[in-house]
């Protein structure tokens, strides 16, 4: 694996668990931070009223579901619920098949030309497509890549508080702040028009479900603010996470060739050629697997941050009123005491049962609490439906002189994810 040294920035983090333990204070230019590395301090941040979200956000989502904890959240969360339920899931298994159905044409174009693919560009734009058709069918259609280039430059931007994590200096970039103005700008303009259009009729919507929900809380003006947010907030939770952890399993896969024999074994079982369903996920054990340890490794959302609104007191750890408190789950899915042999590769550690064994939150790639992902059987689904189309077809191979790297951000980026394309070959 090539995750082991300077390669990974994340490293840093891991040397500090293994050298100092569960708990690590350290001060930065911006303040004293506090990681949590270990499953036995997750409730007590992520679950305790003690702890509210930080800012780093909302110059982008404003007070969107990723980033507010106030009662609007509430109202809001419980108003979309119905949106993530079973029911509508249904609706977007056609919208999820669809995309895959792009990229199993563009793959194949791969395949006959042996031209390389970029794994992170091409699992980003279906990611893309499927949030933006299941909020608002094929409304985005012509701006998708304009606007999915804007969210990037404005995520790049909030990336620069993740690197700070690292011990990276803040340094303000007057370029790069003006770029991030520029996209959400960008950002603002497209999704004003599609809140201004919003019908509150239609019960399926999503932007339908937010504006019943808010009804009452606040003035028009504040209410459309507030919409825009929840639409900018989907966006950016539901399509860099996914396409994250897509572009992860891909490398994965490509490198460790008896967990690919295995999967595409299961795929020839289960599928034997037509494209899959939902219907097929509980029979998809291995796929599973395989996403699950993949998030484990490489968790889509490396660090979740919470400020604490009272002193408190973790592992031994004063914590000031104000101070920041970073739960991270890529060292919590390596704690040597909940899983042995932590950087290797083995989807069998998630075997049915398995989880019996472990403490509770030693893995929680959709984090825990009140704010857990709703969002989380929707990426599992699609990310099932992405493996098991692509994988049944193909076989992602690392190009001559493969050097992948990491660069976390506000989410797990991948780096330089270059394959060919080969199909799979059947007796
Ligand atoms: C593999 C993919 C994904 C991962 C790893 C992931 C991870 C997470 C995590 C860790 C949180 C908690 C953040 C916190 O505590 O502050 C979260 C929240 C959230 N996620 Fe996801 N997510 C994924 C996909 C999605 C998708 C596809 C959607 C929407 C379709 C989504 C929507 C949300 C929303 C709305 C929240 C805020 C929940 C709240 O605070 O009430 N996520 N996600």
């Amino acid at each position: 694996m090539y995750d082991q040294g300077r390669d990974n920035p994340l490293e840093i983090l891991r040397e500090l668990q293994l050298t100092y333990g569960d708990v690590v204070g350290y001060t930065l230019s911006a303040g004293q931070v506090v990681l949590i590395n270990s499953a036995a301090h997750v409730d007590r941040v992520l679950s305790s009223d003690l702890y509210k979200r930080t800012d780093t956000l909302k110059f982008v989502a404003g007070n969107g579901l990723i980033s507010a904890d106030d009662e609007q959240w509430k109202v809001t969360r419980r108003g979309v619920a119905r949106w993530f339920g079973a029911e509508s899931m249904m609706r977007f298994e056609s919208v999820i098949q669809r995309a895959v159905e792009r990229v199993v044409q563009s793959w194949s174009r791969a395949a006959d030309s042996g031209d390389e693919v970029d794994i992170y560009s091409d699992m980003t734009g279906l990611a893309f497509e499927v949030i933006t058709e299941a909020m608002f069918g094929h409304a985005m259609t012509d701006e998708r890549q304009r606007f999915s280039d804007a969210v990037y430059v404005a995520m790049r931007y909030l990336g620069r508080a993740s690197t700070m994590l690292l011990g990276q200096p803040m340094v303000f970039d007057p370029h790069a702040f003006a770029d991030m103005q520029k996209a959400v700008g960008f950002i603002d303009q497209v999704v004003g028009e599609l809140v201004d259009g919003v019908d509150e009729n239609d019960a399926d919507a999503y932007l339908s479900l937010v504006a019943r929900s808010l009804k009452g809380y606040g003035t028009p003006a504040e209410i459309r603010k507030r919409m825009r947010d929840e639409v900018v907030t989907l966006l950016i939770a539901g399509h860099e996470t996914t396409s994250t952890a897509l572009s992860w399993t891909w490398h994965l896969l490509a490198t460790h060739e008896s967990a690919a024999t295995r999967l595409r074994d299961e795929l020839h079982d289960v599928l034997d050629g037509r494209p899959p369903c939902f219907a097929d996920r509980a029979r998809l054990t291995y796929t599973r697997q395989v996403l699950n340890e993949s998030m484990r490794l490489y968790p889509p959302v490396w660090f979740i941050a919470r400020r604490a609104t009272a002193e408190d007191e973790i592992g031994g750890y004063a914590i000031p009123e104000g101070g920041t408190v970073v739960v991270c789950p890529y060292t919590i899915h390596r704690h040597p005491n909940a899983w042995r042999d932590a950087d290797r590769f083995d989807p069998d550690r998630f075997a049915e049962g398995s989880d019996a064994t472990r403490p509770r939150y030693s893995f929680i790639p959709f984090g825990a609490g009140p704010h857990l992902c709703l969002g989380a059987t929707f990426a599992v689904n699609e990310a099932i439906l992405a493996l098991a189309g692509l994988g049944q077809h193909f076989c992602p191979t690392p190009v001559d002189g493969y050097q992948p790297g990491a660069d976390p951000q506000v989410t797990f980026r991948p780096l330089r994810l270059r394959m060919t394309m080969s199909y799979v070959k059947r007796a």
